[in-house]
């Protein structure tokens, strides 16, 4: 049961994985470098004995490099203790030095390491883990979810969390700790979300929740609306084809009750007061990775439908250079998981300066919309592949949204390009669903580039950040040098690195109502054509000007220009997945990449 929830948990890391159950009076723990398949190999080599009581971790890892001795569980030097820790301890060097000084021998390089000493140190003066947990919680500093068993109190299991995630899901005569719904959807979909700063004491018919001082907390309990079927492949050799399938339903998803037959948006879930919306001066946009580039393109929504100044910045950087916020000030947190740390601490900074967060979140419970003051689900489901893909599409929905409704509570006057937008957003998973129709030639152009060393993507206006997206998915899955250009920075450096036949992907804007734009961006590949590079072009269809000077072409249905990339990034999202294929690479599990990254 608990290498199948961390089946599961995979995606968070898959540097080692480890287990630990409590059996016939003892404990057994099993652990091993890589991914969780040499776990389990391990474990029907030498069987763990069968126990009523386990925990298991997969690890991204931080401290230590990803080895069998670094794996988690960690144990005691006795033997009787295991915890299993996402995070960083940030005093763990003091720590192991106190430690080391009272006779206990560490042997791994983790952080994690410490807390099972402290742990049994503490337990053998309480003998009470619930209690043990909490002595040692106030003694850390940093970031931690930390799940431990004793065996000497064999009915138990304790966690305790501190910015890191930790749920519990509430079955009949059982019960599961885990870092997200997903490792127990198949047992119970009654959870509850533990807050900062608290303790679980699990046992088989009890919950009891503290906080690190002792006093019982108030928690929030929520049903699960996912269905186990929503975590499986579904058919598919990997879950990112799986995912990248499901676009259109998550596009829809994310859409429905949400604009009326009139036009008029519903987003009651906004709960940032009217007039917060109305005087908000400025909007910045943190998140990081895929996110993040959705966020650009939603800058470009934004500032010309609300005419609302927009930021956007990476989430890591945002807080560390001392950013202008005020009352007036609407950050727009987005995140898939909710859990990111460099989002969640930037949102953090955002609200200690006074300015009032909206979160767009794929997850419910996570952390990211708890501590925002609002929030805007997109609704893909759960998204298990690495690489991000229909968060993406739902994250653009969302923002779309965002900005059109931003515009109607402040009453902006739309003419009919507005209307027309809000029109075709509406019906915009039809059109997803007729790309991935077309995605053969795709496919087939992708196996034929796999030797490539460097791929390049160009674009301009919001498809630049698509040519940003297409660049970090080929990255992420084929491992293959690849950079998005605005299309006209080419001429100020990078066309430096053109030369025959570098493959050139290029998103062509439409060419009714911006043919400026559109015109240039013929002109940048015929600039990058005439250097010998291979044109490979995505233009909408009935775009004849193109043809002469691709040397591939990719169609996509006409779109108004900012909802362009809804389905201009889908080819791009095949092509690495096919790329990653030909070239023999994981796509569910890049190497060296986590899906949700708690750390900072
Ligand atoms: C990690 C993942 C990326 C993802 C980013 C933001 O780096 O590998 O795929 O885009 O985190 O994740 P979030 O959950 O905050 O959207």
């Amino acid at each position: 049961m608990v290498v199948a929830g961390l089946r599961r948990l995979e995606y968070r890391g898959y540097d080692s994985a480890g287990v630990a159950v409590l059996a016939d009076g003892g404990l057994a723990a099993a652990r091993k470098a890589g991914k969780l398949v040499n776990l389990e190999k391990e474990l029907v080599e030498r069987p763990l004995p069968g126990g009523m009581v386990g925990i298991g971790h997969t690890r991204w890892a931080t401290h230590g490099g990803p080895t069998d001795a670094n794996a988690h569980p960690h144990l005691d030097n006795a033997g009787r203790v295991a915890v299993v820790h996402n995070g960083i301890i940030e005093n763990f060097a003091a720590l192991r030095e106190e430690l080391a000084g009272r006779g206990h021998v560490l042997r791994s390089e983790t952080d994690t390491e410490v807390v099972a000493h402290l742990l049994a140190e503490e337990f053998s003066a309480t003998g009470d883990l619930a209690e043990a947990m909490r002595l040692v919680c106030r003694r850390l500093d940093g970031a931690f979810t930390l799940v431990a068993v004793h065996a000497d109190q064999p009915e138990t299991v304790v966690g305790a969390r501190r910015n890191s995630p930790l749920v519990v899901g509430v079955g009949e005569g059982e019960n599961f700790l885990a870092s997200d719904v997903s490792a127990f959807i198949a047992h119970t979909r009654s959870a509850i979300e533990l807050g900062q700063d608290q303790v679980v004491e699990l046992t088989r018919d009890g919950v009891a929740v503290t906080g690190f001082d002792g006093a019982p907390a108030v928690v929030r309990a929520f049903h699960v609306d996912w269905d186990a079927s929503a975590a499986e492949k579904g058919g598919h050799d990997h879950f990112m084809l799986k995912e990248i399938a499901e676009q259109p339903k998550a596009v829809a998803d994310t859409l429905l009750g949400r604009i009326d037959a009139s036009g008029r948006l519903t987003l009651d879930e906004v709960r940032i007061p009217a007039e917060v919306l109305r005087e908000a001066d400025k909007i910045v946009i943190v998140a990081c990775g895929t996110a993040f580039h959705a966020g650009l393109i939603a800058k470009y929504a934004i500032e010309h439908w609300t005419r609302i100044p927009c930021e956007v910045e990476l989430a890591s950087e945002f807080r560390y250079r001392d950013p202008i916020l005020g009352a007036r000030t609407l950050v727009v947190a987005i995140s898939q998981s909710g859990e990111t740390m460099d989002t969640l601490m930037a949102l953090r900074h955002a609200r200690e300066q006074g300015a009032k967060v909206l979160a767009v979140c794929n997850t419910n419970g996570s952390t990211i919309p708890r501590e925002s003051d609002a929030v805007l689900y997109t609704h893909a489901g759960p998204e298990i592949a690495v690489a991000s893909t229909k968060a993406f599409l739902t994250q653009l929905v969302a923002c779309y949204l965002l900005a059109l409704y931003l515009g109607q509570v402040r009453g902006t006057k739309w003419g009919d390009e507005v209307r027309a937008v809000v029109r075709e957003l509406a019906r915009i998973g039809e059109e997803v669903e007729r790309v991935l129709e077309t995605m053969e030639p795709v496919r087939t152009l992708a196996r034929s580039l796999a030797d490539k060393d460097t791929i390049l993507f160009l674009g301009r206006h919001v498809g630049h950040p698509v040519a940003l997206e297409g660049a970090l998915k080929l990255k992420e899955l084929a491992y293959m040098h690849a950079e998005g250009f605005a299309a006209g920075e080419l001429k100020h450096g990078p066309i430096a690195l053109v030369e025959e036949d570098l493959p050139v992907v290029v998103v062509v804007p439409s060419p009714k109502g911006r043919s400026v734009l559109h015109d240039k961006i013929v002109s940048n590949i015929q600039e990058i054509r005439a250097r010998g590079a291979r044109t490979i072009v995505i233009a909408e269809e009935g775009d004849e000007t193109v043809v002469p000077f691709a040397d591939h072409l990719v169609r996509i249905p006409a779109t108004p220009t900012l909802l362009q990339p809804l389905v201009a990034t889908v080819p791009l999202q095949v092509f690495a997945c096919e790329l990653a294929t030909a070239r023999g690479n994981e796509v569910d599990q890049p190497r060296n990449l986590a899906k949700s990254v708690t750390v900072e």
